[in-house]
């Protein structure tokens, strides 16, 4: 429960409210107070006219009974994850997925003509979530502008952009496609990376894209909560606001009209993905077409976990439904639990945020949205000492920010496939400061150098390191634009029995053709 305001809080009716409007800041006064929330006016007497009506819009604007509701929730009802997980929970069962690992070629082959072809009809678009900051990296422009050093210096945005783009026109040879077959790419930003975002995808012409079929959105924001409940100051204007975490993405889908958007396309099938990944297949025809064939509602992308401590979440099953144990949230016991007939990690699916959604099942989401989990992350959040207004820069976690996970949807849905893929092939996250060794640059940059090695070989030609070839890690520098290939195919016909020098980068086919000998 919310505590009453405390004396100390010195929240009081006689605030000066004859400015304007004073009977509606009055109300705006009295509800705040019966909310418990009445402090955000503390101040309110020191403020000029405009930081006064910039307080009030934005605390008009919050519902403040629903953030209440949501810390009562989280705190006094702790996500039962939190709770007895191994009674709770159970690995998925083998016959719960499917693996590209195991899969025979032609199997592959069927579902990935299954996703082209509904590509081809232009009924599969794409979610990006960007609205992450990106602190663990410590760079302060979003996360897909960031220059992982490949020869090309592209961005992870650009990479991403070419690999729409590719399979744009992969799918435009499929039989019986539509006129122009478009990809929409609806990208979702937050407050703080939504201007840097729309101005890089503006400067760089939106990677060749056209522009009609990116559609930025914003998720929303929550207050930041003292432990006891009480909203945070920023200033003593403005409350301390955080975004609502990647499971935002379901009410922004609906509040900014982007299932309506989706209506108007006629989009029938999604692939929504985390910006960080340098070897995401966007909107992968593989797994597209798997969960299609599958007549899932809902599709998870999964890789065998690493190691017991690696920070990735793991799908299972709790209380029999599907679920993913953030690794924030898993208990060490559960992570640790090996499986005796083989010694491996029991929970070894690892979630990449690659998801596969119908559009009926993002539409029903508002339906069970109330049920849907917050969950707390402690940080240090910047704040004003309430009683004296001086500005707090914490050395120590001081509050909290709610946030929504994006797959907390999963234990909702009906009919749901998880999909295994080769790591090597699809999951190189971006996620530390360049010299960390781990799911940092200097990794990404390897990851898609050597995977494109691996493209080039597997197409039956020849990688020749040149002695200039300052090789990272031994992997010599070859770059095959997602222009050239998206996921190895069209090479043969042009490298089988020829060769390449490193270093070298190719942007397109007919470089590539120029470039063999
Ligand atoms: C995430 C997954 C984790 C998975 C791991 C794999 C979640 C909650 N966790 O963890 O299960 O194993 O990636 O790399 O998905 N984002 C927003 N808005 C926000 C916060 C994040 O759009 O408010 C976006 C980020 O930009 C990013 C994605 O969500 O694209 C994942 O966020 P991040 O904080 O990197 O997640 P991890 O903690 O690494």
């Amino acid at each position: 429960m919310i505590a009453a305001p405390t004396a100390s809080l010195n929240v009081n009716t006689g605030v000066n409210t004859s400015n304007s409007n004073s009977d509606d800041v009055r109300q705006l006064i009295e509800r705040y107070q019966a909310a418990g929330q009445g402090h955000l006016f503390n101040f309110y007497d020191d403020l000029n006219d405009d930081e006064k009506a910039k307080l009030v819009s934005q605390l008009e604007a919050l519902n403040v009974e629903r953030v209440n509701r949501i810390h009562q929730k989280a705190t006094t009802c702790p996500s039962p994850m939190l709770n007895n997980q191994s009674a709770t929970l159970a690995p998925l069962p083998e016959e719960c997925f499917d693996s590209v690992l195991e899969a025979s070629k032609d199997k592959t082959q069927e579902w990935r003509t299954v996703g082209l072809n509904q590509i081809s009809q232009n009924k599969v678009a794409v979610i990006l979530l960007a609205g992450g900051q990106g602190t663990r990296l410590g760079s302060s422009a979003p996360k897909g502008c960031y220059d992982i050093n490949l020869p090309s210096n592209k961005s992870l945005f650009q990479i991403q952009a070419e690999r729409i783009f590719k399979l744009q026109q992969l799918a435009q040879q499929q039989p019986g496609a539509v006129a122009n077959v478009i990809i929409p790419w609806y990208v979702m930003t937050s407050g703080p990376t939504r201007p840097a975002t729309v101005a890089f995808f503006q400067e760089n012409n939106y990677f060749g894209l056209s522009s009609d079929n990116i559609v930025f959105f914003e998720q929303g924001t929550l207050p930041c909560l003292t432990f006891d409940g009480k909203i945070m100051m920023e200033s003593k204007s403005q409350v301390a606001v955080a975004p609502d975490g990647n499971g935002g993405v379901y009410a922004a889908l609906r509040g900014t009209g982007v299932l309506a958007n989706m209506a108007e396309r006629k989009i029938e099938y999604l692939h929504a993905y985390c910006v960080d990944n340098c070897l995401v297949r966007v909107a992968d025809p593989v797994f597209i077409g798997y969960c299609v064939s599958k007549n899932a509602d809902c599709g998870a992308k999964v890789v065998r976990k690493n190691t017991p401590d690696e920070p990735v979440g793991v799908v299972c099953l709790r209380n029999a439904a599907f679920n993913v144990v953030e690794y924030s949230e898993i208990d060490e016991d559960v992570a640790h639990a090996t499986n005796p007939k083989n010694g491996q990690l029991l929970y070894s699916a690892a979630n990449i945020v690659n998801h596969f959604y119908t559009t009926d099942f993002l539409n029903k989401v508002e339906s069970f949205e109330g049920d849907l989990e917050y969950h707390i992350a402690r940080k240090k959040i910047k704040t004003v000492d309430m009683q004296t207004g001086d500005v707090i820069a914490p050395k120590q976690v001081n509050g909290m920010k709610l946030e929504m996970f994006v797959f907390d949807v999963f234990p909702f849905t009906e009919r749901m496939a998880v999909f295994e893929v080769d790591r090597r092939e699809e999951f190189s996250p971006l996620k530390n400061a360049p010299g960390t060794g781990v799911d940092c640059p200097e990794t990404s940059r390897r990851d898609i150098l050597q995977q494109n090695v691996r493209f080039f070989e597997a197409a039956g030609g020849k990688v020749v390191v040149g002695e200039d070839d300052i090789q990272a890690e031994g992997t010599p520098t070859l770059e095959l634009s997602p222009l050239v290939t998206y996921s190895g195919e069209g090479l043969a016909e042009i490298v089988a029995g020829k060769s390449i020098k490193t270093p070298v980068r190719v942007h397109s086919l007919e470089e590539l053709k120029r470039a063999v000998f």
